[in-house]
């Protein structure tokens, strides 16, 4: 038996055929276009997203043997989507998590005393992130479009939300908690949505997705929309929510980082809503068909992978991302040189949307290969920012997985400043393994969460060595210089 994954991220979607012994069978993936009107927006059209999930999945299938028992979507997060109910067509691009352009209006609800009210009810902050500031713009610029929302012709969600109606030709609108809780309008406590935040953004509630729980029986895919096939979609999970589950961290205290774009630390929480007084987000993991609900501590940092995508597309100093470990490696330290990615403002821990990036300490002596090492440093750092929010002080072990997890030198430099072993598994598609985990428990291919357990296999364990804890301090000083005021 095997499942079939979609993984719908921020620049392209991967499909995966998932065996029951938890191993890869096939995969396929597609790039979509990234859109950039304006500086600090970032559009996607959705249309383009579901061209290339069926892209994806038509190839995945087509290296496989069988046919899949079931289907599991996992998703960016906090993207903003509409589509026309009846026709399913974007009546305009949607908003990306990565677009600032509702810093402003955020700002304005906080000058008017709402983020305490906004925070105690959702766990998360009033930051431009989040999908409600995106409705609210799109409600203010698109306002023919918005009069089918409020109609009740137009349908609002997020991309798992938009996914799941076209994989069903319309028949389900629906959203999971792990998705809904990063709308700003999902209440932790209440597990619904919130008519009070609801109001606050102006999104009507008859236009949001039925929450439904992240496994079991959710639609299914119409043959006529989908590659001739009717299979059930049996599980639905945020990216970083299906990646916690696809690194198997179960229990209480379990903590992993997913190294893509940016990079998302998330703690297991168990059924407890612990709040942070340290810049984290607390969000949902994930809501068994019972209605047992996960919860999770979130350090979301926005630039991570961006970071050397800059160096080498913004710079050129690299040709390749993969480039970076090699040349890193070529110097023993950054010489000095820090380099702070606040290249869409900074999340989590200091949440500044105004941001912006700063390179410090060059000298006559600075060479590419110095800003490379100060740029995978410069990871590492963030991550022990979020980490240090999150525990106080080190984990026992952090759970890497992503793109840039198989950098061993940025994984070594990690473990190093976290004083804690990072352990990278043999699958690193987490995100959309996790995906295949949900919905092969929703379906019946695996019985139970040790069943899963099982399948996780450690490829390598990076053993903390000497800390450079003034290298540390440099950067920590420098972090301090990032914030931007525009005048
Ligand atoms: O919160 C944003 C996150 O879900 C995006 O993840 O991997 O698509 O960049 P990714």
């Amino acid at each position: 038996m095997s499942v079939l994954a979609i993984d719908a991220g921020t620049t392209g979607v991967t499909a995966l055929v998932v065996t029951d012994n938890g191993q890869i069978e096939s995969m396929g993936y597609e790039e979509f276009r990234q859109h950039f009107p304006s500086p600090g927006w970032v559009e996607h059209n959705p249309e383009d997203i579901w061209q290339a999930t069926l892209s994806a999945c038509s190839a995945a299938l087509s290296r496989a043997s069988g046919s899949p028992a079931c289907v599991g979507l996992t998703n960016q997060r906090e993207t903003a989507v509409l589509w026309d109910r009846r026709t399913l067509a974007a009546p305009c691009r949607a908003i990306v998590w990565q677009d600032r352009r509702t810093a402003e209006m955020c700002g304005r609800l906080r000058d008017a005393g709402h983020e305490a009210r906004v925070s105690e009810l959702t766990g998360l902050r009033l930051d431009p992130y989040f999908t409600a500031s995106k409705l609210a713009w799109l409600a203010e610029h698109e306002e023919g479009v918005w009069e089918g929302v409020e109609t009740g012709n137009v349908a609002v969600g997020t991309v798992d939300s938009y996914l799941i109606a076209r994989l069903t030709g319309g028949a389900r609108h629906v959203t999971d908690p792990s998705n809904a809780s990063r709308t700003l309008l999902y209440g932790l406590a209440s597990g619904t949505w919130e008519p009070e935040l609801c109001e606050l953004f102006g999104v009507p509630e008859h236009a949001l997705p039925e929450i439904v729980p992240n496994y079991g029986p959710i639609g299914f895919t119409e043959p006529s929309a989908f590659l001739g096939l009717e299979l059930p979609i049996s599980g639905v999970a945020g990216d970083q929510q299906a990646a916690l589950f696809g690194q198997t961290c179960f229990d209480v205290g379990d903590v992993k980082c997913t190294y893509g774009t940016g990079s998302f630390v998330l703690a297991n929480l168990g059924g407890e809503i612990v709040r942070s007084e340290e810049g984290l987000l607390t969000t949902v993991a994930w809501q068994t068909p019972s209605g047992e609900r996960t919860f999770a501590l979130e350090g979301s940092i926005f630039v991570t992978g961006a970071a050397v995508q800059w160096l080498r597309d913004g710079l050129g100093l690299i040709g390749t991302a993969s480039e970076s470990e090699a040349l890193a490696r070529t110097v023993p330290d950054s010489g000095g040189v820090v380099f702070v990615p606040a290249l869409t403002g900074l999340g989590a821990p200091h949440w500044d949307p105004h941001a912006r990036g700063l390179i410090t300490g060059i000298t006559r002596g600075t060479t590419r290969a110095h800003l490379v090492r100060a740029t995978l440093e410069a990871i590492a750092f963030e991550v022990r920012d979020v980490v240090e929010a999150m525990t106080g002080g080190a984990v026992p072990v952090l759970k890497a997985d992503g793109g840039a997890s198989t950098n061993d030198l940025l994984m070594q430099l990690q473990a190093d400043q976290l004083g804690a072993a990072v352990e990278r598994p043999a699958l690193q598609e987490t995100t959309a393994l996790g995906a295949a985990f949900l919905a092969g428990l929703g379906a019946g291919v695996w019985g139970s969460k040790s069943d899963l357990r099982k399948t996780w296999q450690l490829e390598r364990r990076f053993v903390p060595g000497a800390r450079d804890d003034a290298a540390y301090a440099r950067w920590r000083a420098a972090v301090e210089l990032a914030s931007y005021h525009p005048s």
